[in-house]
C-alpha cells in the first residue's frame, strides 16, 4: 500500500510543478482615434445647428467642470473629448451634433 501512497503523492506534486498554462497575447487590437459615431445622430438625418449647440453645451458641458473654452483644444482632441463627454451628459445624439458643431465651429487648428 505504501509504495501506491508515495507514487500518488509524487505525481500530485510534480503535476504541480509544471507550467500553469499562461494566455498568450498574439494580436494587439491598435486603438482606435476615430470618433465612435454612434454617439451622434446618423450623418444626414439631422441638420446642425450651431446655436442650439451652444445652449446645449453651457447647460449640460457645465455641470462637473464649468465650462471648457473651445480654443484650448484642436479638432481632433475635441473628436477624442467629446467621444468622452458626450455620453457623461447623457444628452440626445440629435444635441451631440449640434454640439460639436458649435465646438468645432469656434477652432481653427486641425
Ligand atoms: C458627469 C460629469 C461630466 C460632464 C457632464 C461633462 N464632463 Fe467633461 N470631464 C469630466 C471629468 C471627470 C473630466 C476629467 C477627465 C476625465 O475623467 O476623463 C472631464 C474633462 C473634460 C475636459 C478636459 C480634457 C480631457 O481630456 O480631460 C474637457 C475639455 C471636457 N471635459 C469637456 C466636456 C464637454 C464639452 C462636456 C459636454 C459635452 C462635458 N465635458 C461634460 C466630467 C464631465
Amino acid at each position: 500500500m505504501k509504495p501506491l501512497l508515495a507514487l500518488f503523492v509524487t505525481v500530485h506534486m510534480l503535476a504541480a510543478c509544471t507550467r500553469k498554462s499562461v494566455p498568450v497575447i498574439t494580436i494587439r487590437e491598435a486603438p482606435s482615434f476615430k470618433p465612435d459615431i454612434s454617439i451622434y445622430a446618423e450623418p444626414g438625418t439631422v441638420t446642425a445647428d450651431t446655436l442650439q449647440g451652444k445652449s446645449v453645451f453651457m447647460a449640460r458641458c457645465e455641470r462637473c467642470h464649468g465650462i471648457p473654452h473651445p480654443l484650448v483644444f484642436t479638432v481632433s482632441q475635441w473628436e477624442n473629448i467629446l467621444e468622452r463627454m458626450i455620453p457623461r451628459t447623457r444628452m440626445g445624439r440629435d444635441n451631440a451634433v449640434h454640439v460639436r458643431a458649435y465646438i468645432l465651429s469656434k477652432v481653427k487648428r486641425p
